[in-house]
């Protein structure tokens, strides 16, 4: 199967690979797998006080098109509320990285680590936006 050029790029150069300190409360974490490959990310995201992501990282174990998914989806949380990085779907994802039908699923498994990411940061500060 050819693999878009976009998908490449972020396979060969991803953006915003690494890992934040999952104590710091400004931090949120989440980790998904999927079921059907066993391929596994994580997805940090560092939200500042008014409830902007300001950083995002991940690091993913599997796939080119997770690795280009999880990639894409770092660029897209930087800079957005956390309500609005709530909105990217997984489709988006697939449309931009140009994903053929069997690689739809790593592009779901980005959404799902995006909000798994907010809910961890949401379930440990309470009161924030
Ligand atoms: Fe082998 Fe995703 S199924 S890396
Ligand atoms: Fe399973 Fe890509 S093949 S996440």
């Amino acid at each position: 199967m050819a693999y878009s050029e976009k998908v490449i790029d972020h396979y060969e150069n991803p953006r915003n690979v690494g890992k934040m300190d999952d104590k710091d409360p400004s931090v949120g974490t989440g980790m998904v797998g999927a079921p059907a490959c066993g391929d596994v990310m994580r997805l940090q995201i560092k939200v500042d006080e008014t409830g902007v992501i300001e950083d995002a990282k991940f690091k993913t174990y599997g796939c080119g098109s997770a690795i280009a998914s999880s990639s894409l989806a770092t660029e897209w949380m930087k800079g957005r509320t956390l309500d609005e990085a709530a909105e990217i779907r997984n489709t988006q994802i697939a449309e931009e990285l140009a994903l053929p039908p069997v690689k739809i699923h790593c592009s779901v498994l980005a959404e799902d680590a995006i909000k798994a990411a907010i809910d961890d940061y949401r379930k440990k500060n309470d009161s924030a936006a």
